[in-house]
C-alpha cells in the first residue's frame, strides 16, 4: 500500500504535493518523493518520513505548477533513496509514481534488460517508466495505455513527460484513485482525505479507467479509450472523519480494508496453483528436508500462528509447534538445524519475538520472518522473509495485519507442501482457487455488519463471555476473544469446545454469552453438543456458521453467516464477524477503540 498524488493548476505544485503526501502517510512512510514539471522534470525523493523530503526541498527547491508525488510502503526492494518514487526512464523525460504490484515485472524487466536497459532501483515500479518511454510515439495517453496492457496486477499509476508539458495521465487497475476538482485546479490522490481541504468535489475513478488531467480539468476514459461520463460527488465529511476514510474509527476502516489486503498479499505470489515468494530463498531440497516447524509470536500474531500450526500438521503432515515467544525464549527448546522457525510479527519489533527468533537462529535453525514492516529488526535477522502487505496499521487492535499473516501462511504451506509432495493436489488446487475468491467472500461478510452489531447488543451488558470452537475454529475463538477483551474491557475466555464441560460450564448461567465457531464440518456434531450444554444452562449463543448451515438457527440467538468455502480457509472469513462484534461491543460501551487503555501498538520491552 502506497499513497499517490498529482496536481495541475496555477499554484506551486511542490507544497501541495507534499501536504497531500503527509495526509497519505498512513498508507506508507518508508520514503517519499515528488516530480515537478517545469520545462524539464525535476525529481526530489528521500528515504524515511515526509520530513526528510521537506528538508531536501528546502535545499533543492523545485519550481512548477504540475507534478506527481508518492509515499511508499516497500514491497519490492528495501526502503532506500533509489527505490523511492518517482521513477524515471534513463533519459529522465518520463516519470511515474505507482501504487500496487506489477505481477509480471520479472519477465518485463528481463525483456527490458535484454534490450539493454539499465535500472536504477530494485522496484517493480521503475519498469513502468521504461515502458512508457519505450511505447511513446508522441502521445502520452497512448503510451500509458500500451504500458497498462503489458503490466499485469492490481495497481494505480500516474505518468508525466517533459514532451507534453501541462498533462498528467493516471490509471486505476484495482488500487484506489480519486480526482479532486478545485477552482481552476485538479488533484489526483489515492484517497479523498488527502485533498479534502482543497475541494469537496470528487470523481472516484473505477477499475480499468484512465484520467487525463490538464489545466482544463480532468477527462475520464476507459482504458480502451471509450469516454466515461463520471458523476461528481460532493463530500461532506469533517476533517476527523476524512482521516479515517469516513469511518468512525481506524479499527473499522482497517477491518473494511481486509479484502484489499488479501488481494495485495496474494499479488504476484500465486499463479495457476504455483507459489512464488520473492524473499524466501530456500530451495525444494531444503523444504523437503524440514523435520519440524516452530512458529513463534505474541498476541494476535501468535493466534495467526495457531492457524499455521494446524495447516502444517494436518495438511502437510509436518510436525509443527506454535509457541509464545516469551515462553519459548526461556524454555531451552530442543531446536535442531533441520528445523524451520517462523517468527510472526506485524511490527517486526516485538522484543520477545525478536529474542525467540534469535534463540532459534543461535541453535542453528533457519529463520523465516512473516512481518508487515520492510526493514524491521526481525526482517534483518531473518534468512527468509515473507512480507505481509497490509500497509500501516493504526488501530492498536490488530485486524488487517492478522488477516495478512493468515494469507502468508497459506502461501508458505502451499510452497513447502509442493516441494515435499505431501499436499493432495486436489486440495492444493481448491485452496489456491479459494484464496483467489477470498476478497469477494470477505466483501460479502462485511456487507453483513448489521448482524454483528445486533449480536453486540446481546453482549454489551455482560460481565463474562466465552468463545468456543474445535481445531481451526478454536484458533479463531482465541483471536475473537482477545479482540473483544482489548477494546471492550469485557472479561472473556476462549477454549476448545470439548473443554467446556471439564470445568468452565460451572460459569454458564442465564444469559451468559457464548460465541461458537462452526466452520469445521468434520467436528460439527461434536461442537453442537457443547452448544446444547450451554443452552441447557440458559446461556446465549452467538454462532459463526456457513450460509448453508440450516441446523444452527434452531440453537443460536444470533447467527453470523459466512459464505461456504473449504474448511481449511474458513478462518480467514470467520474472524471478520468476530472483529466486527468486538468493535461494536466496544462502541456500545463507549470506549476509546483505536487506543485502548494500557496497551501499545508495538511492545518493544520484555
Ligand atoms: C492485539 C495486538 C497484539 C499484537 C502483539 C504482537 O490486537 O495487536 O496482541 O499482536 O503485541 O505484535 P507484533 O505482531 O507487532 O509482534
Amino acid at each position: 500500500m502506497c499513497g499517490i498524488m498529482g496536481y495541475v493548476g496555477p499554484q506551486e505544485a511542490a507544497p501541495i504535493l507534499v501536504d497531500g503526501l503527509r495526509r497519505l502517510e498512513y498508507r506508507g512512510y518508508d520514503s517519499a518523493g515528488i516530480a515537478v514539471s517545469n520545462g524539464s522534470i525535476q525529481v526530489r525523493k528521500a528515504r524515511g518520513k515526509i520530513a526528510n523530503l521537506e528538508s531536501l526541498l528546502e535545499s533543492e527547491p523545485t519550481g512548477g505548477s504540475i507534478g506527481i508525488g508518492h509515499t511508499r510502503w516497500a514491497t519490492h526492494g528495501a526502503p532506500t533513496d533509489a527505490n523511492a518514487h518517482p521513477h524515471t526512464d534513463p533519459s529522465g523525460e518520463f516519470v511515474v509514481v505507482h501504487n500496487g504490484i506489477i505481477e509480471n515485472f520479472q519477465s518485463l524487466k528481463q525483456q527490458l534488460l535484454d534490450d539493454g536497459a539499465e535500472f536504477a532501483s530494485e522496484t517493480d515500479s521503475e519498469i513502468l517508466a521504461h515502458l512508457v518511454a519505450r511505447e511513446y510515439d508522441g502521445d502520452l495517453v497512448a503510451a500509458v495505455r500500451r504500458t497498462v496492457a503489458l503490466s499485469e496486477g492490481a495497481y494505480a499509476m500516474v505518468a508525466m513527460t517533459k514532451r507534453e508539458p501541462g498533462k498528467i495521465v493516471a490509471v486505476r487497475k484495482i488500487s484506489p484513485l480519486v480526482v479532486g476538482l478545485g477552482d481552476g485546479e485538479t488533484f489526483l490522490a489515492s484517497d479523498i482525505p488527502a485533498v479534502l481541504h482543497h475541494t469537496r468535489d470528487f470523481m472516484v475513478i473505477e477499475d480499468d479507467e484512465l484520467v487525463i488531467v490538464t489545466d482544463e480539468g480532468a477527462t475520464v476514459e476507459t482504458i480502451d479509450g471509450a469516454p466515461v461520463d463520471r458523476e461528481v460527488v460532493r463530500i461532506d465529511w469533517d476533517a476527523e472523519q476524512a482521516e479515517k476514510g469516513g469511518y468512525e474509527h481506524f479499527m473499522l476502516k482497517e477491518i473494511h480494508e481486509q479484502p484489499a489486503v488479501v488481494t495485495e498479499t496474494l499479488a504476484s505470489r500465486l499463479e495457476d496453483g504455483t507459489v512464488w515468494l520473492e524473499d524466501v530463498g530456500f530451495d525444494d531440497e531444503y523444504a523437503a528436508d524440514i523435520g519440524r516447524v516452530w512458529i513463534t509470536a505474541c498476541g494476535t500474531a501468535y493466534h495467526a500462528g495457531l492457524i499455521g500450526q494446524e495447516i502444517f500438521r494436518r495438511v502437510l503432515r509436518l510436525p509443527a509447534n506454535v509457541e509464545y515467544a516469551h515462553e519459548l525464549r526461556y524454555a531451552d527448546p530442543i531446536i535442531g538445524p533441520n528445523e524451520l522457525t517462523i517468527a510472526i510479527s506485524q511490527s517486526g519489533e516485538t522484543a520477545d519475538t525478536l529474542a525467540a527468533a534469535r534463540l532459534a537462529v543461535d541453535k542453528g535453525s533457519r529463520m523465516l520472518a512473516i512481518t508487515n514492516v520492510v526493514g524491521s529488526t526481525l526482517s534483518r535477522y531473518a534468512d527468509d522473509i515473507l512480507y505481509t502487505r497490509a500497509g500501516p496499521e493504526i488501530s492498536v487492535a490488530s485486524t488487517k495485519a492478522y488477516m495478512a499473516m493468515l494469507i502468508a501462511q497459506y502461501l508458505l504451506a502451499l510452497r513447502i507442501g509442493a516441494a515435499r509432495g505431501t499436499v493432495d493436489s486436489e486440495l492444493a488446487a481448491k485452496v489456491s482457487h479459494g484464496l483467489h475468491l477470498m476478497p469477494g467472500a470477505l466483501e460479502e461478510v462485511l456487507s453483513r455488519e448489521a448482524e454483528a452489531e445486533k449480536a453486540a447488543h446481546l453482549v454489551t451488558d455482560a460481565e463474562d463471555m466465552y468463545f468456543i470452537g474445535r481445531g481451526l475454529d478454536y484458533a479463531i475463538a482465541m483471536e475473537g476473544s482477545l479482540k473483544l477483551k482489548e477494546i471492550s474491557y469485557l472479561h472473556s475466555e476462549a477454549m476448545p469446545a470439548g473443554e467446556l464441560k471439564h470445568g468452565t460450564l460451572a460459569l454458564i448461567t442465564d444469559d451468559v454469552p457464548v460465541v461458537v465457531i462452526l466452520t469445521q464440518r468434520d467436528v460439527y456434531d461434536k461442537t453442537i453438543s457443547a452448544v446444547q450444554e450451554v443452552k441447557a444452562r440458559g446461556g446465549r449463543i452467538i454462532a459463526v456458521a456457513y450460509d448453508s448451515d440450516a441446523e444452527i438457527a434452531a440453537h443460536a440467538d444470533v447467527v453470523l453467516r459466512i459464505p461456504d468455502m473449504e474448511d481449511l480457509l474458513a478462518p480467514v472469513a470467520a474472524v471478520v464477524p468476530l472483529q466486527l462484534l468486538a468493535y461494536h461491543v466496544a462502541r456500545l460501551r463507549g470506549h476509546d477503540i483505536d487506543q485502548p487503555r494500557n496497551l501499545a501498538k508495538s511492545v518493544t520491552v520484555e
